[in-house]
């Protein structure tokens, strides 16, 4: 049967764009391009403690059986759940499969006809997804922009009002690495009566049990969203907040109703990798984010990237074939770097996305970034 034309000519355009996306083995190259920041996804402890546990508890089954509110909720989301809520000091949490449904979960069905939320311009497309199924108006404010957040707030925030305003951000970006003025966005949020909700997805681990606990915010944010994906090593994430909230997608989330719920072993996994990260005493994930920095300086090479203190550090070259080029040749030199295309950034913002990890040594961040200078000095398009 003939593919349709019309799908056709859409990938034809990616290839012409330079932009086609490939599905490829991983590579086993020097790691500048998972999301595992601390090393959990490889650690043999959390692997080894989670069979124990599951084994000594004899929980033997390979999945869940179904969804949550028919037979898959099973003893070990009740144990995760009350252990995220008292972790992250909160009311209650509820876990879903995946960051990715856990935002769409909740935007989808919170937010109702006549309700505002004004979202980052770069926050995630699950966050971005999650709202388009929703009734609501979703307003874009600038990039980190408070000042455009606040003229928002103020145009919506009209007398007698009976909507609702949600305003939505990601405490760590996920392609640029920066954050909000968290102190003062939940500021202006209590000033305009607004609900914030903060995807702390490159946060968790990272900055320990992330940016909002950090700065002692936690209490004062409508939701927030965790997903074990990125700092953890494993799989899922959870929604924290009030146990209103919780019942409420628990009644109304679809993403959380049509689903089969995670294996006892994917939760078994949560709960050990949350066990390590609360005993780990030291770790060189900072001091590693530091000297990436510092090398940038000393190699002059800190104006190309996007300011940033988390463990994403974005090196913006511009044009999906030249960035593209530029990853290819330190790929062939052992560095696992990735190029990050448009359309997934603006265009123009195309770049080198380098994740850092607590296992990189320092010859290893040096090496990779000498390479990239020696690779820009010689590149005839600079
Ligand atoms: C900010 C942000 N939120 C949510 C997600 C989705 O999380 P998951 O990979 O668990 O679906 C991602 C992952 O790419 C992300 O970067």
């Amino acid at each position: 049967m003939k593919f349709p034309n019309q799908l056709y000519l859409k990938l034809q355009n990616r290839i012409k764009n330079n932009s086609l996306r490939l599905l490829k083995k991983p590579l086993q190259l020097i790691d500048f391009s998972s999301n595992d920041y601390l090393g959990f996804c490889q650690s043999e402890t959390i692997f080894n403690q989670t069979h124990v546990y599951l084994t000594t508890n004899n929980i033997k089954s390979n999945g869940s059986t179904g969804s949550r509110l028919l037979s898959g909720n099973h003893d070990l989301y009740g144990i995760v759940e009350k252990k995220l809520a008292s972790i992250h000091q909160v009311p209650a949490a509820l876990v879903f499969n995946s960051g990715y449904d856990a935002n769409l979960g909740l935007l989808s069905c919170i937010l109702v006809r006549h309700d505002i939320i004004l979202y980052d311009k770069l926050t995630h497309a699950s966050i971005r997804d999650g709202m388009q199924l929703a009734s609501a108006k979703s307003i874009a404010f600038a990039h980190n922009d408070l000042s455009h957040l606040e003229s928002k707030l103020k145009k919506y925030d009209t007398e007698n009002r009976k909507h609702e305003i949600y305003v939505i951000t990601e405490s760590i970006f996920s392609m640029d690495g920066d954050s909000p003025d968290l102190v003062k966005m939940v500021e202006l949020c209590q000033q305009y009566n607004a609900r914030l909700i903060v995807d702390e997805a490159h946060a968790l681990g990272v900055f320990h049990l992330g940016l909002l606990q950090k700065l002692n915010l936690h209490k004062k944010v409508f939701a927030r969203v965790m997903t074990f994906g990125k700092g953890l090593g494993c799989h899922g994430a959870a929604i924290l907040g009030s146990d209103d909230l919780i019942r409420f997608l628990v009644n109304f989330s679809r993403p959380f109703i049509y689903t089969t719920a995670l294996s006892p072993h994917a939760l078994a996994t949560i709960l050990k990798a949350y066990e390590h990260l609360l005993a780990l005493t030291h770790h060189r994930l900072q001091d590693n984010i530091g000297y990436f920095k510092t090398s940038c300086q000393t190699l002059n090479l800190q104006t190309l990237f996007i300011d940033s203190d988390s463990a994403i550090q974005s090196c913006v070259i511009s044009q999906n074939k030249r960035v593209k080029s530029i990853a290819d040749q330190l790929q062939r030199n052992h560095f696992d770097v990735k190029a990050i295309l448009s359309p997934t950034v603006a265009q123009g913002q195309e770049r080198l996305r380098f994740c850092i990890h607590s296992f990189n040594s320092t010859n290893e961040i040096k090496g990779v970034l000498t390479l990239l200078k020696d690779i820009l000095l010689s590149d005839p398009e600079k």
